[in-house]
């Protein structure tokens, strides 16, 4: 079994490490360390996909990788995505791309997680309970892998879905600003933001931050930044509002950027 994911914040990591409990021979991949790759084989029979949410869809990011992406065709296609409010049309996204490769996921389930996206923060108060809750969503989801059960998509997809998902991308992007990039003078030029950057969108130098046009949208460099110096448009983070999962370093987000990532072995 191959398990492939993508992070910011941690979520998906910590939902990873999970389900490799239930399913010990799974090889963790990360998604971030395939860029470059025009095609990307697997011929595993058991393929996993554990992502989460932007926009009420999948992330481009993830969009991309997929479409890149050769499966059997006959093999059994699971996804786990996480969100905060709501996941949209995600699930029948990934599916459409599979299709579109001959593929098919079988099994999609959602899985409820404090919300990273700063805008709709999930009360600090609520975020305890909702970690137990999704270990305990993980084993429901493994057992029915495991069953390898295969059930309607969740979600809806409707042409009012994908506006939705549009607009909601063309408020965070424009309106609030997530396109607006810039640190503020509390920033003492540590890298942190620049290591943890998936897609190596972010330099720093002695005297500057520079974020480039290649950004995949995670917000690990804001939630990451130990000064929170970083400001995306009018978006900036607050105690309550600054999310990373708490069994995850940002060492394990790092790791993503290395080819078959190193999450393997850490608990
Ligand atoms: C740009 C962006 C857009 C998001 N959009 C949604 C959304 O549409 N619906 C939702 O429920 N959560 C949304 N979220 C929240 C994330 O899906 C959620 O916090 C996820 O668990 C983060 O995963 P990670 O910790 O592995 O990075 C969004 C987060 C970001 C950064
Ligand atoms: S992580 Fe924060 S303090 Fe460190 S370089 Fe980036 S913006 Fe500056
Ligand atoms: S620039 Fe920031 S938000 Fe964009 S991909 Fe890099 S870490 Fe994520």
């Amino acid at each position: 079994m191959n398990i492939y994911y993508f992070t910011g914040t941690g979520n998906s990591i910590a939902i990873c490490r999970e389900l490799r409990k239930h399913f010990e021979d799974a090889e963790l991949r990360s998604i971030a360390s395939f860029a470059g790759r025009t095609e990307i084989g697997d011929e595993s029979d058991v393929v996993g996909f554990v992502v989460p949410t932007y926009y009420m869809d999948i992330p481009e990011i993830v969009g991309d990788f997929v479409s890149r992406l050769r499966l059997r065709p006959d093999a059994y296609i699971f996804a786990a995505i996480h969100y905060g409010l709501t996941y949209g049309r995600a699930f029948h996204s990934l599916n459409r791309i599979l299709e579109a490769g001959g593929m098919k996921l079988s099994l999609g389930w959602g899985i409820t997680v404090p919300d990273n996206s700063i805008v709709f923060k999930t009360a600090l108060a609520k975020q305890p309970a909702m970690h137990l809750g999704m270990t305990e969503t993980v084993s429901e989801f493994a057992a029915a892998v495991s069953d390898r059960r295969s059930v309607p998509l969740p979600g809806r997809n409707s042409a009012i879905q994908g506006l939705n998902s549009r607009m909601g991308a063309f408020m965070f992007r424009k309106v609030i600003g997530v396109d607006r990039k810039r640190v503020t003078d509390a920033c003492t030029h540590c890298g942190l933001c620049s290591e943890v950057c998936p897609v190596n969108n972010v330099t720093v130098s002695e005297d500057s931050v520079v974020f480039g046009d290649n950004c995949a949208e995670c917000f690990a460099c804001i939630h990451w930044c130990p000064q929170r110096a970083v400001r995306f448009g009018f978006l900036k983070l607050t105690d309550k509002s600054q999310y990373t999962n708490p069994v995850v370093s940002a060492a394990d987000v790092i790791s993503q950027k290395d080819a078959l990532s190193g999450i393997h072995g850490t608990s």
